[in-house]
């Protein structure tokens, strides 16, 4: 078999799904290090379709920027991908499909989202919103809600991967098994 220049091998990672079924809830997965974090990310982007929309949960530091580092390389983004913390969203435009990265910390409503004139419409872009929950769910019906969160006393961060509509759950059990985790 001839591999292309872009085959890569699947990446080695300690990602490990802790508890797959848990009814109604979606897969909970163990993130021993910052790495496996950007990995589960990097196997969500090689998954998205444009008009996607991804909500980011967790306290300060919990690493919604590393895993939105991660899914930033899956969708082929080479800009480095930061904390737009002061700018509220970056959009990232060299992918395979345009990354909208916003940090809603500071946004009083989804007005103001709208107020910030992207160049690019939801439709078109992937939209990966930290401190969204509770607010960007309103942005569309489908969305993967992703909650991380971290142990007092190691690096260890689990995610809880909460598909809403849509085939999200279809597409975060093809990301996941894409990384044999
Ligand atoms: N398992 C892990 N997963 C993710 N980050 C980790 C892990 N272990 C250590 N870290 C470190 O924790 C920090 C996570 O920071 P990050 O900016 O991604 O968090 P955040 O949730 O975006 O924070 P903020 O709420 O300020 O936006 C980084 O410095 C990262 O290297
Ligand atoms: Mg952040």
């Amino acid at each position: 078999m001839t591999m292309g220049p872009r085959w890569r091998p699947p990446a080695r990672t300690d990602i490990r799904i802790v508890e797959a079924d848990r009814g109604d809830a979606g897969p909970r997965v163990e993130l021993p290090t910052a790495t496996d974090t950007r990995a589960l990310g990097r196997a969500l982007g090689e998954v998205l379709h444009a008009g996607d929309l991804i909500i980011l949960g967790g306290p300060l530091g919990a690493g919604k920027t590393a895993l939105t580092q991660g899914i930033g390389d899956g969708l082929g983004v080479t800009t480095g991908v930061v904390s737009p913390t002061f700018v509220i969203a970056r959009v990232h435009l060299e992918g395979r499909i345009p990354l909208v990265h916003v940090d809603a910390y500071r946004l009083g409503g989804l007005g103001e989202l709208d107020d910030l004139d992207l160049d690019v419409s939801q439709d078109e872009s992937v939209t990966v919103i930290e401190w969204g929950a509770g607010m960007a769910e309103a942005l569309s019906d489908a969305y993967l809600r992703i909650d991380l969160a971290r142990a007092d006393d190691s690096d260890v961060r689990t995610a809880v991967l909460d598909a809403h509509g849509g085939d999200w759950a279809a597409r975060v059990a093809e990301a996941l098994r894409a990384r044999h985790v």
